[in-house]
């Protein structure tokens, strides 16, 4: 359970024997920096930032052990050692019986919904990643986001906002032509609404709704475990299970899941596709072959496959997730005390920054979150990412509900409590002086996911 406001700084459950000296740019420095990088954070050079909280994506610390696991790779181009091992455990992890590796998270969607997709397709999930709903349009589909309305007000303290709303899932699913919706997607945790968990209760409902429309549901399973840890501390009756199990009865409800394992695979690099479904994953494996690679390796080098293995089951290990959550609470405690606003209550992987709260004499057109992000730069060398309408666009499914945050992702294993009191201090005096902070234009707005190239300039 939670402590109390005021806690300590949460126990390192590691220590440390390799270091990364922390870059320290001037204020000079950082202007220069924002203004060659046109105001867009991912343009910056690592070497200008102070603290890296852009992503938690392939940015963690391996272990001793994942980093020996490197040294077992096979290289070997078909039937490599590793893959039977990466397959081995993510079966029993998951019990899904057809796996297939890719190089991140996208190229498995990639690989997901060009097999499944066509044009008119409609897939809804409870909220849509970026890459995901990219995934989606890329194929001629209309991605629709179903979340629970607790889900877009940011106070609420529901437990679970990651859960699907199923009135609205039972009504589109009846309300669809037959073969119209290939699949039911169901982010865990919900990363676009705060790294909120979905409870296995809302899951199951999930499930037997779209068994009765004969239509399969996948996972987005990027952070099972952070999702599977919410669930043991707040669904009722889960508190003696471990993670793995809650992990197995998620995944049972489940056709198949889309993984990025450089979330709680715990690498840089990595991921799968996983489904029940033989005839699906031969076409898959076909596709894999075309965009990828061979299916035992997937894109990646044979020993990545190995750290992964290692990785997913250390990010079962219950005193990294205590200590993982503890680090988010700890930093919105923090924030919390200087009367900062975020989104409720604080999720897996990150604190969310309510922007409408946080500048509220900016108008949408201000584009506020971005905004915020470049004065959290400009403060003290903080990156974060904007999180709403910049990445997003308009909420598809619920056009006058979009949130508007900026994410502050916690990297694993990566930065100690010292550094998450100096980045609740960055933010708490930007939030002292809020009323300064000027909007920005765009003035250069590429076509797909506008985010990561756009150019900005202050208003
Ligand atoms: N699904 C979710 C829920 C994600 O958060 C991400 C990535 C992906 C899919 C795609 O995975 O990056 O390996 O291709 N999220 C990162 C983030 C980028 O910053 O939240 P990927």
């Amino acid at each position: 359970m939670s402590d109390p406001p005021g806690r300590r700084a949460p126990f390192e459950p590691y220590k440390t024997k390799v270091v990364e000296r922390i870059p320290n740019p001037s204020r000079e420095e950082r202007e220069h920096a924002l203004e060659r990088a046109h105001y867009n954070l991912f343009n910056l050079k690592s070497d200008e930032v102070r603290i890296d909280l852009l992503t938690d994506s392939g940015t963690g610390a391996m272990s001793d052990r994942q980093w020996a696991a490197l040294m077992l790779g096979d290289e070997s181009y078909a039937g490599s050692r590793n893959f039977a091992h990466f397959e081995e455990t993510v079966r029993s992890l998951t019990g899904f019986p057809h796996i297939v590796p890719a190089h991140q998270g996208r190229a498995a969607e990639n690989l997901l919904f060009s097999t499944l997709c066509r044009p008119g397709s409609v897939v809804p999930n409870n909220m849509h990643f970026d890459t995901t709903q990219a995934h989606v349009r890329h194929q001629g589909g209309t991605p629709v986001n179903l979340a629970v309305p607790e889900a877009y007000d940011p106070e609420s303290a529901f437990p679970f906002k990651g859960n699907v709303d199923l009135v609205a899932l039972e009504e589109l699913l009846g309300e669809a032509g037959p073969g119209t919706v290939p699949l039911v997607m169901v982010t865990i945790t919900n990363n676009t609404g705060g790294g909120q968990p979905v409870s296995l209760q809302n899951l199951r409902e999930v499930a037997r709704i779209a068994a009765a429309h004969q239509v399969p549901v996948y996972l987005d399973m990027c952070r099972w475990a952070e999702n599977a840890f919410f669930v043991r501390e707040r669904e009722p009756g889960m508190g003696g299970k471990t993670i793995p199990e809650i992990g197995r009865a998620f995944f049972d409800l489940a056709a198949g899941a889309t993984m990025s394992a450089k979330k709680d695979g715990l690498v840089n690099i990595g991921g799968f596709v996983a489904t029940r479904d033989e005839r699906l994953a031969e076409r898959l494996k076909e596709a894999l072959i075309l965009y990828e690679g061979f299916p035992t390796y997937g894109g990646l080098a044979r020993r990545d496959l190995e750290a992964i293995s290692v990785g997913l089951l250390e990010a079962t290990e219950l005193d990294y997730l205590e200590h993982r959550v503890a680090q988010v609470r700890y930093l919105a405690d923090l924030l919390e005390a200087s009367g900062v606003p975020f989104f409720h209550p604080v999720g897996g992987h990150g604190v969310y920054l309510d922007v409408h709260r946080f500048l509220p004499h900016l108008g949408d057109d201000d584009l506020p979150g971005q905004a915020l992000v470049v004065e959290l730069y400009r403060e003290g060398g903080v990156r974060a990412v904007e999180v709403g309408s910049l990445m997003f666009g308009t909420d598809p499914g619920r056009a006058s509900r979009t949130l508007e945050l900026v994410r502050l992702a916690i990297p694993r294993r990566v930065y100690s409590a010292s550094h998450l009191e100096y980045v609740a201090d960055v933010v708490g005096r930007v939030h002292a002086r809020r009323a300064s902070v000027r909007g920005l234009r765009m003035v250069y707005r590429p076509e797909r996911l506008p985010h990561f190239t756009a150019r900005f300039a202050p208003k």
